[in-house]
């Protein structure tokens, strides 16, 4: 079986990395979501709340699983059983990252291959740090951010 792991902050999920799961379940037997559960920083969700909105927008893709990890991402998916990182892709800035971070993985666990997936070019402007910065000033959400978890966002923000 062709497990990937695709990590991520998701705070929030976006609808580019909701296109990414979609494709990437097409080609994988199974892929588990990792949401880093990282102290140092301050997320706006809390990792349960981030995993709880992930399984809600990915209830329709029957070999998705989502799970929290914070230690290494190569012991995560290894632990899973995955032999395949995936990541997204948007823009050249995030390239040189990416690049980096495949290598030290790589080094880390040889048996574990990263893969990038080209984003949807109708996302490839959207960041959960942009979605953030919109909804601190009340900004319309719609088309950025699964309809689902809209008001999840705004009401961090209204309290
Ligand atoms: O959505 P993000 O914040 O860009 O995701 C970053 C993530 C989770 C993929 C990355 O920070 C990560 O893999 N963290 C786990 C720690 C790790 O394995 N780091 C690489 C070796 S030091």
């Amino acid at each position: 079986m062709k497990v990937a792991v695709y990590p991520g902050s998701f705070d929030p999920v976006t609808n580019g990395h909701l296109d990414i799961i979609e494709r990437s379940s097409k080609v994988c037997d199974k892929v588990v979501v990792g949401v880093l559960n990282n102290s140092n920083k301050t997320p706006l969700f809390d990792a349960s709340e981030r995993v709880d909105m992930l399984k809600d927008v990915t209830s329709h893709l029957p070999n998705v699983e989502v799970d929290s990890f914070s230690g290494l991402l190569v012991d995560f998916a290894a632990s899973h059983g995955a032999k395949v990182i995936v990541k997204g892709l948007r823009t050249v800035a995030d390239f040189e990252y990416e690049f980096q971070m495949a290598l030290l993985n790589k080094t880390l666990n040889q048996e574990i291959e990263t893969m990038f997936m080209m984003t949807n070019s109708k996302y490839s402007y959207i960041s959960s740090s942009m979605v953030k910065e919109l909804a601190g000033f009340n900004g319309d959400l719609t088309g950025l951010v699964p309809a689902q978890i809209i008001n999840k966002i705004k009401e961090k923000y209204t309290g």
